[in-house]
Formats: C-alpha cells, structure tokens, sequence
C-alpha cells in the first residue's frame, strides 16, 4: 500500500516535470510559435513570391501557396507575375462566378468548389483565391463575370456550397474582396461611403454567410477604402466585424498591394501581406514590405507587443494544421472526365434563355443549312479577363459545339462578322459577307457579345475584365450593326450573348426571334449551348441580376453614385436599392428582371398555403411541369414588408429552390423562412428588427413574375 502510494507520487512528480506533450491544435500552435524567432514569425505575415508567403524550414512550416482563382487554377507563375512557359498548368475551366450563379443550384456551388479544391491539390497549392463575391452593383463592372449576384441572399446561397466543395478537399477557399469593391475604375483608390443599413443589409450578408456556414479559412482584403480607411487593414470591417461580430478564426490577407500603412495593418487584423509590387526583379528584397523588416524594429523598440505578431502567426499556423499542410497532401486530381462532366452540368443549367419567339428548340432534322456568325463563334476565353486567367485543358467554343452536335446532314457555314481589335469598329466587308451567309441559311445563330481581352496579354484587359470598367453597354466591334443587318437579311437569328453583365440590345433586341445569356460558360460552354439550342437540354438558368434597358436606368448610374467624384469618393447614394430593389421600388421597368429565365415547358404554381411559426413561417405550395418536356424551374420567394416605419424594397429574395419536373409531374416544395426573412437593421439600434405587421409572401418564376402570393402577420 506505502509502495504503492509512493509510486503514484513519483510517477506524478516526473509526469509534471517532463515537458508536456501537445496534443490539441492550438497546444501544438502554442508550441511552435514558442519556437520561433522574431524574424520567423514576420517571414509568415509577408509574401515571398508572387503567391506564397513565408515559411520556416527549420521547424518544418511550410510556404504557403497560393492560386488565382475563381474558375480554375490559375496559370503557373514562378516568384514573378508572368505565366512559366512550357509547364504543366493546364486545368479544367469552370463558367464563370456569375454563370454558377445563374444554375440557382447551390449543389452545383460544391461540385464546383470540389473540382476546385481537387485541381488545387493536384497543383500544389494550398489556396485558391475564390470565391469573388462582391456585390454586382453596376453592370459596367468589368469584373461581374466573377462575381455572383446583385442579391445576397442568393450569393449567400451560392458561396457556402463553393467553399465547402473547395475545403473539403483540404484546400482554403479565400472568400474576396472585402468589402465594397463593387469597381474596377480606380478600384485602388476610390473611398467609398454608404449607410450602415446598405452595408448590413446588402454588402456584408455574403462574407458573413462565407464565414459562419462555409466557415472560409481565409479571407481577402480589398483595395479599396472605405469610410476613409483602406479596406485591407479597417478597424470597423475587420477587427469589430469579421472578427469580431463574426467570429472569424482564419487568415485576413490583402489583395495584391493592399497594404499601405504597417501600423494599420498590425493593429487592424491583417495577418498576411500579399503580393506587393516593391522589390520584384532578379533579387526581390520581400522584408521591404509593409509587413516585413518594418515590424521586427518596431517590436524590437517595444513600439508594438509580439503577441499581436503572435497572433497573426497563430491564425496561418491554425489554417495549415486545418488543411493538413503537416501531414501528406490530397493527391487531388485533375483534368479528369468527372471535372469535365461538373463542367459541362454547370453549363447547361447556367446558360439563360432570355427570349424565345416560338424558334427554339432547333430541329436539326428540318434544317439543312445553318449560318454562324460572330466572331465569339470561335473566341476562347479561358486565357484573359485578369487574374483568373487560366490554361484551359481545352475549350469547345459554340462553333465547334454545333458542329459536333449537327453532325453531318446539316451544312454550318461561319462568317466572323467582325473583327476582334482595339478601337474595333462595323466593317462593311465583314458585314456584306455576314449578311450574305445569313440570308443563304435556314436559321442563324448570332455568337457575339464581350470579351475579357483582345488577347491573352494581360496588358491588353479589355471590357469584361479586371483593372478596367466597360465604357457603356453598347456591344463593341459594330455588333449592333451587324446584328441589325443580320436580323434583315434572316429574321429567324438567335441571337447568343457572352458577357459577365447585361447588355444594351435597344438596336436589335426586339427584333430577334430569340437570345440566350451565355456567360463564359467554361470549357463545355459550347457543347452545353448546342444541347440547348438543339432541345437536348432544357434550359433552366435565372439571371441572378436585373437587365436594364439602358445604363441609365441602373441605380447607380441614375443616381450620378459611379464612378466617384474627383476627390475619389464614392457615396453610394442608392442605399439598400441595389439591382431588383431599385427597379421595382422604383417602378423602373428592366429589359430582362433579376431571376428571369425562360424554359422550354411550362410551370403551374398551385396550393399555396402559408402557416405561422414561432418566429417566422412555414410556406408550401406544388409546382408542377404543363408542358410536354422534362424542365426545371427555379421556385423563387420574395418577402414584402407591407408597411414599416422605414422605407423597405418592393420585394426581397429570402428563399429559392430548383425543382426537376418530368412532363405532368408535380412537387411539394416547402420553405421555412426564420426571423431574419422578414428583418432589416435598424440603424439607431445597430441590431436586425422584425417590426410586428403584415407581410406578403410572393412566389414566382422571377422577380417580376410572380405566380401566388399569400398574406401573414407576425
Ligand atoms: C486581384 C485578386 C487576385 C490577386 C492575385 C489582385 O489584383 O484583385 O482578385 O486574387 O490579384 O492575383
């Protein structure tokens, strides 16, 4: 017993004195940083590459690696911004942000996120630098294409499913750019102002939702200001917000140059300087950076306490232990049918059929002739639009689509119709040509619309593209005269349309028997045209932003809020009345409404019946497929706040699903809308309010087309 006894206090006297082993993640991070030297530490909060911040050899920390981008792994870059020639950097090539938005699919958001994630393991990288969801606020954008939607309900929707599909995979997704950065037009520089209520309600519920559902290890600052302060290192966004209110555990970095101010950026939550321009060339000097040498004197003068520094480290090292980064990576895969096949479905239920006079479906059976014409016929363009450039694998343009599709008994002729080039204008030689195939065929199919660059140089970033806003939305080259032209010579044109944003068809729009929103639709963008065009496909896509008939109409644009004032300051004078808000507050009617998108069969909306809950409602109703073809709708359900003391949109978003329905079938769809559907932040409270009252549940196919409504009271 006295033996036994003395053991125990010797065994527990040597446990208590041998060094503790750690054993959870943050035990094992605690261990490591107090491992580390000052100039350790700093090497991880600064970039050393082009796309890699520091590591620590000695203690086996890794560099972290990063890619671009939303739809694809970026291009291979060496420490420097220009593409490595000759390597193995060919990958699959999604649609676009703003095409995944229009599947209205958030299944479709983590298959996405997982070929993502999966190619990103192939390529040795440890984050991808997507999902892009600023908010569409202009259609001139240049980089909407990358984006998702003016609604964020609906990117909230869309990016949990995308970071989930990328994580998954044990690669971070970097949900960017945050926040405000709604231009490309002095995207640097520009402060923009706006009210805490458009900020809550429209701005911020995107990242929000990337944090607290998709739980995004990594964040990316904007270049921007706002309310005065630069975006990347703001005491409000990052340190009350994302951190703070939110709860935020993972990496803030900056976007590429963000930082400007090495106090700020210390103080304000910024935990990794990426990608500053200083130093690049043969011996770059990385400590030059605002996060570099600068912040070992100023802990070494007591001027700034290494626990901040600490904590900055602790958020990577938590993130690398989260994505396996010690241990054997995911071998990941790439290029594989599979990826190939999310593809090519994201495609189909991403292209928008927005207009169809009784033309389509195409029977290729009683055709014998078709003309293609448009210089987009042919145009790839995976290799442009800025930093998500990337190498596709290869890419089916829609020439090649039909092609293939058709098959041999039905003859294709192509005329380009116009030229791709700077300061491109109508040439009447190309045109003559055009109209001369068009009037000899059956039908035409129009493929034009925009482009990311005149070519793959980055400095050659044209229209749908970062770093440069489009001037207007008139289509470039002379399209609208050749369309028109078109038009006359055939009237039976389909008219397809690629571009990340609306278009000003006032020329021709209502005189095409049909047009189709393409996007950029990834590598199969062309086999998932040609299915729809040819009725192998239904198309089911939504727009997830309004049309506008003119740029004028836009809120931003009527309002004089774009592009800033010659001081650089932007107030964002249309407040919460973004998009569908402004349209139908305002009662300015679109060319096409946000939610929009036609469909080979029909829907019937039938026994709606909306029931109380604790704190919202539980909504059910059928839908089912009139016509005669397989079909899927897109059930959308907007809120309206009948009478409140604020000023609150006509009608806003709070729930959707897509529903697949055979000929004659019809579903149960069921929606539970909590609290927060029916709120709106109230400013002097600083806190979301339900004000007791009537609301009316709308439910329809778009957000002006509205099938069944129902009153409740809360
Ligand atoms: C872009 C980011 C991108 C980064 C790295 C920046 O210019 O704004 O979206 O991720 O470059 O390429």
């Amino acid at each position: 017993m006295k033996r036994a006894l003395l053991f125990g206090i010797t065994a527990s006297l040597l446990f208590s004195c041998a060094p503790k082993k750690p054993k959870t993640t943050e035990e094992k991070i605690d261990s490591l940083i107090s491992l580390m030297t000052l100039e350790e530490k700093v090497a991880m909060i600064h970039s050393e590459s082009s796309f890699a911040s520091g590591g620590v050899a000695r203690l086996n920390i890794p560099h972290w690696v990063m890619s671009d981008g939303p739809h694809g792994v970026r291009k291979e870059h060496g420490t420097d911004y220009v593409p490595d020639e000759g390597v193995a950097d060919s990958v699959t090539y999604l649609p676009v942000g703003v095409a995944l938005a229009s599947t209205w699919n958030p299944a479709l958001g983590y298959a996405y996120g997982k070929v993502l994630g999966s190619e990103a393991n192939a390529r040795g990288k440890d984050v991808i630098l997507g999902p892009g969801i600023n908010i569409i606020r202009t259609p001139v954008n240049g980089r909407n294409f990358e984006y998702l939607s003016e609604d964020p309900y609906l990117i909230s929707q869309m990016v949990v499913g995308y970071i989930k599909g990328v994580q998954d995979q044990g690669v971070s997704a970097s949900v960017k750019h945050y926040a405000a950065n709604n231009q490309e037009t002095n995207r640097t520089t520009v402060n923009v102002e706006m009210s805490e209520r458009a900020l809550r309600e429209i701005y911020l519920p995107g990242f929000k939702a990337a944090v607290q559902q998709g739980y995004v290890n990594t964040v990316m600052g904007s270049y921007n200001k706002f309310r005065g302060q630069y975006c990347t290192h703001h005491e409000y966004l990052v340190n009350t917000i994302l951190k703070g209110e939110w709860g935020f555990k993972g990496v803030l970095m900056t976007d590429w140059g963000a930082a400007k101010n090495t106090m700020e950026a210390i103080n304000n939550g910024t935990d990794v300087e990426m990608g500053t321009d200083l130093n690049l060339g043969p011996n770059p000097d990385y400590g030059k950076y605002f996060m570099g040498d600068t912040v070992i004197s100023l802990v070494n003068s007591g001027k700034v306490d290494v626990k901040v520094i600490d904590e900055k480290v602790r958020r990577i090292l938590r993130i690398m232990y989260k994505t396996h980064m010690f241990e054997k990576r995911p071998a990941g895969s790439i290029n594989t049918p599979e990826h190939q096949a999310t593809t090519l479905k994201i495609a189909e239920e991403a292209i928008v059929l927005l207009k169809n006079d009784n033309i389509l479906p195409l029977k290729k059976e009683s055709l014998k002739t078709i003309a293609v014409i448009g210089a987009n016929a042919t145009r790839k363009h995976a290799g442009a639009g800025g930093s998500s450039q990337v190498n596709a694998k290869y890419e089916v343009t829609p020439l090649a689509g039909i092609t293939k599709l058709v098959g041999d008994n039905v003859k294709i002729i192509y005329a380009p119709g116009y030229e791709i080039a700077k300061d491109g204008k109508a040439d009447a030689k190309l045109i003559q040509e055009a109209v001369k195939t068009a009037a000899s065929a059956d039908v035409v199919i129009y493929a034009g619309g925009w482009i990311h660059g005149y070519s793959d140089a980055w400095n050659d970033n044209a229209f749908d593209s970062e770093s440069v806003d489009k001037p207007n939305l008139i289509l470039p080259f002379g399209q609208d005269e050749l369309i028109t032209a078109v038009l006359k010579a055939n009237p039976k044109t389909i008219v397809v349309l690629n571009s990340g944003a609306a278009t000003d068809m006032n020329a021709w729009g209502g005189k095409a028997k049909a047009i189709i929103q393409s996007w950029y639709a990834g590598m199969e963008g062309g086999t998932a045209l040609a299915k729809i065009l040819f009725g192998e496909v239904n198309p089911s896509g939504k727009l997830p932003m309004t049309f506008p008939k003119k740029l004028e109409d836009s809120p931003a644009h009527a309002l004089g809020a774009y592009p800033g004032d010659a001081n650089l300051n932007e107030e964002y004078k249309e407040g919460i009345f973004v998009g569908y808000r402004y349209f139908d507050t305002r009662k300015v009617e679109p060319l096409f409404p946000f939610g929009h998108g036609l469909s080979y069969t029909t829907f019937a909306y039938e026994n709606l019946s909306v029931t109380k809950s604790e704190k919202g409602a539980v909504v059910t109703l059928s839908v089912k497929n009139t016509g005669a073809v397989a079909g899927a709708e897109v059930v959308q359900l907007y809120v309206k706040d009948d009478k409140a003391s604020v000023e609150r949109p006509e009608k806003e978003l709070k729930a959707f699903t897509k529903v697949f329905l055979q000929p004659g079938e019809s579903k149960q769809v069921e929606f539970t809308l909590a609290e927060d559907a029916f709120q709106y932040y109230d400013e002097a409270k600083k806190a979301w309010v339900l004000e007791p009252g009537e609301f009316s549940i709308l439910i329809g196919g778009s957000s002006r087309n509205i099938q069944v409504t129902a009153s409740i009271s809360l």
